[in-house]
């Protein structure tokens, strides 16, 4: 089968196209396209059918694991695909460690070392009980983050373009020091004991609550990531869709309850808006993918994230 590769412009990416056996796989063709390209590794690459001129509908991707023949329209001997070069690409893993190892690190340097003499504190700096206990609560967040992204979440997708490995280590990282700032200052003025103790206590509780919610996505794929999306159920998931998001946004106020810092609270702010717009996609996509048409069974009526709100 001669395969030729365009770009959208309609440029030859590959001079004289590629040629393979007609069972030859879409993961054949982009390592074949690799070889001959050197640059554009198969993660790098995104494959489509050309669309007619002047039309609107979005391109059909070519599924690495399908073969070529399923592709091709009647002509098994020929075929035109589009190639889009994605730009330099990271694992999922390696975008999720580098994101959560800045607050893991950052946060107890504002904790243990004399950071506050360099804005001009002089004095000597007591340390509340709270101080402590938020800092083992963080860390024990980001460290069990860390743990889930290698032995929990199965990703649908392997990798993630490297330029948001900076945008989401900016997002992290600078929010980190940002709530370490104020939570470990000398002039920090701790909540009551009671207050601090419900706090800790129900964000501990949403915490692992969260950890069980991912433990349940992973059960609805197989270890190579592969099954597509289903209909989470069980726990918190019967009841609303993206259960694990809730239980993020719950072990945050626990925090803030502990805490009370202005900073804190514009993180939960500004991570339950993030989480809620993803919710929604989510949401859409599930009850999309389950229609109950032609034997698909129909997702069920549930809340998207904080229920009895959304
Ligand atoms: N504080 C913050 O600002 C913030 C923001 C976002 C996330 N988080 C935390 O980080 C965690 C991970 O975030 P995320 O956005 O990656 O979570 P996510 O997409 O909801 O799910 C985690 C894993 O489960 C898979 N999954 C989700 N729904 C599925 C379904 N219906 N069927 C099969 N598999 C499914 C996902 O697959 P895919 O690879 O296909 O997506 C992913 O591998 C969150 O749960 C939350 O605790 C925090």
């Amino acid at each position: 089968m001669r395969v030729t590769v365009v770009s959208r412009s309609g440029r030859e990416i590959v001079k004289g196209g590629v040629e393979l056996p007609g069972s030859a796989t879409v993961a054949d063709l982009q390592e074949a396209i690799h070889k001959r390209t050197k640059k554009f590794y198969p993660s790098r690459q995104r494959l489509t059918l050309p669309l007619p001129p002047g039309s609107k509908e979005r391109p059909v991707v070519l599924n690495y694991k399908k073969r070529l023949e399923d592709y091709c329209d009647g002509n098994q001997e020929t075929i035109t695909v589009v190639f889009k070069d994605l730009g330099p690409q990271v694992s999922y893993r390696t975008l999720f460690f580098f994101e959560y190892l800045g607050p893991l690190v950052l946060y107890p340097v504002f904790y243990y070392f004399p950071v506050y003499q360099f804005f001009g504190y002089k004095g000597k700096r007591v340390i509340h009980p709270v101080q402590t206990y938020a800092l083992y609560y963080w860390c024990f967040h980001y460290f069990k983050r860390i743990m889930e992204t290698f032995f929990v979440h199965r990703f649908s997708h392997a990798t993630s373009p490297l330029l948001n490995v900076f945008r989401n280590c900016a997002y992290y990282w600078t929010f980190g020091c940002y709530i370490a700032y104020y939570v470990n200052h000398p002039l920090y003025t701790p909540v009551s004991d009671l207050q601090m103790k419900i706090g800790f206590a129900f964000g501990l509780i949403c915490q692992v609550s969260n950890l069980y919610c991912h433990l349940l996505l992973k059960n609805l794929r197989s270890p190579d990531g592969s099954g597509g999306y289903q209909i989470p159920r069980g726990f918190l998931f019967n009841i609303v869709t993206c259960a694990n998001y809730t239980t993020e946004i719950y072990q945050w106020l626990g925090f803030n309850i502990a805490t009370q810092t202005i900073a804190g609270y514009i993180f939960l702010v500004v991570a339950t808006l993030i989480m809620t717009n993803w919710a929604l996609a989510k949401h859409r996509r599930l009850k999309k993918l389950f229609d109950g048409k032609d034997g698909r069974p129909k997702y069920p009526r549930r809340w998207l994230i904080l229920p009895p709100f959304l």
